[in-house]
């Protein structure tokens, strides 16, 4: 019998443990934590246990089918590897490992402008994609444009640009951790990126940040100036900010709290979604991420009207334990545990996922 890496831990709740035994406090701290109380990142957990699922029987599911399509392209899975900073600090491998994992199981991946390694190592790691570049803007639009202009080079097929992060959110539990996201982490991006601030400066009377944080919906403009690329949006957790990205014409949002990392109280993802999509998901495309683990999570995604939907942490402790081989061996039994659950629910294809699968728990 070959051995796989995460053999010996059947459940998700085995492999977040033992990943935390492999990687260092700091990076544990770095991984696990949310901004202030955790409230957003407990909601989000939270909220999909407000939703239960409606299964239809006797529905000949000899056949189950997930393939989907994300901004035309076809993949393997209605799923997506949501972009995180720093994965050499997890495993060796990083992000090369995760690219190559998503690869394999074709599935769509994107790639932190904080990424340990270059996105052109990240590239030719795992060069048929299909592989996203999410974007931090840069103090000054110049560097931006060049990574922008890389991306391009490098054959990723959209830009993600995260648009809640003009500064850090207050991550109190990470810093006590040891984990400063500052210019002592190594990224593979080149010296002249930078990550957004920390916190504010107090310059009398007022409290002052980098350049970064000014932009407004004019960066739209200037990214569509330097780049043929589909934008994406990624942060969106307001009705008004949806059709705003709708009348810019985005190609996609990502609805997200940025796994309650960022604003302590923000809504839970999954509570922001049903009424942004309903909105503009004939617009454009709207992704959700945040708090997904299980199969059934990603049901009760697509059924709140996701296109596709993102996996963070999961993805760094699959890292942790079994480098990209472990995963690979998560992405293939997620899916495998959605084509159970379709079955189960008598989906037989991620269209017939609609509203009707889901109910509200009262
Ligand atoms: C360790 C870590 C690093 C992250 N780094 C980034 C990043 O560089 N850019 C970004 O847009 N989002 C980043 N995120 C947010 C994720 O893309 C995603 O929104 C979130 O993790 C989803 O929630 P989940 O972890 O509950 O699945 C990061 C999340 C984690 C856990």
């Amino acid at each position: 019998m070959t051995h796989t890496p995460l053999q010996g831990f059947p459940t998700l709740a085995d492999l977040e443990r033992v990943a935390a035994e492999r990687v260092p406090d700091r990076v544990w701290a770095y991984i696990q934590t949310g901004a202030g109380e955790e409230r957003s990142l407990e909601a989000n957990r939270a909220a999909f246990r407000r939703w239960s699922l409606r299964p239809r029987v006797l529905s000949d599911v000899t056949s189950v089918d997930l393939r989907s399509r994300i901004l035309g392209r076809e993949v393997d899975a209605p799923l997506f590897v949501a972009p995180m900073a720093y994965q050499r600090e997890v495993h060796p491998e990083g992000e090369e490992g995760v690219a190559r994992a998503a690869e394999d199981a074709r599935v769509l991946s994107i790639f932190s402008t904080l990424s340990s390694a270059s996105l052109e190592e990240i590239a030719r790691a795992a060069p048929s994609g299909p592989r996203w570049f999410q974007l931090y803007l840069q103090p000054e639009f110049a560097r931006s444009r060049e990574l922008v202009e890389r991306a391009e080079r490098s054959g990723y097929s959209a830009l993600v640009l995260t648009v809640d992060v003009p500064v850090l959110g207050v991550r109190d539990r990470q810093e006590a951790g040891g984990f400063a996201i500052d210019a002592s982490v190594p990224t593979g991006n080149g010296p002249g990126v930078v990550p957004p601030a920390r916190a504010p400066s107090f310059r009398g009377p007022t409290y002052e940040l980098p350049a970064n944080a000014a932009a407004n919906w004019g960066i739209l403009d200037d990214l569509r100036s330097i780049s043929r690329l589909p934008v994406i949006l990624k942060g969106i957790l307001s009705l008004e900010d949806a059709r705003r990205a709708a009348r810019h014409s985005m190609e996609g949002i990502v609805v997200s709290n940025h796994g309650g990392r960022q604003l302590d109280g923000a809504a839970a993802s999954l509570d922001a979604l049903p009424a942004i999509a309903e909105e503009v998901g004939s617009t454009l495309e709207v992704y959700v991420d945040g708090g997904v683990r299980r199969a059934s999570d990603v049901l009760i995604a697509l059924a709140l009207g996701a296109k596709a939907v993102g996996l963070g942490r999961p993805i760094l402790w699959a890292l942790a334990v079994g480098g990209g081989e472990g995963v690979r061996e998560y992405l293939s039994s997620l899916s495998r545990d959605l084509a159970t659950a379709m079955a189960l629910t008598g989906r037989r294809q991620i269209a017939e996922i609609d509203r009707t699968l889901v109910q509200r728990i009262p």
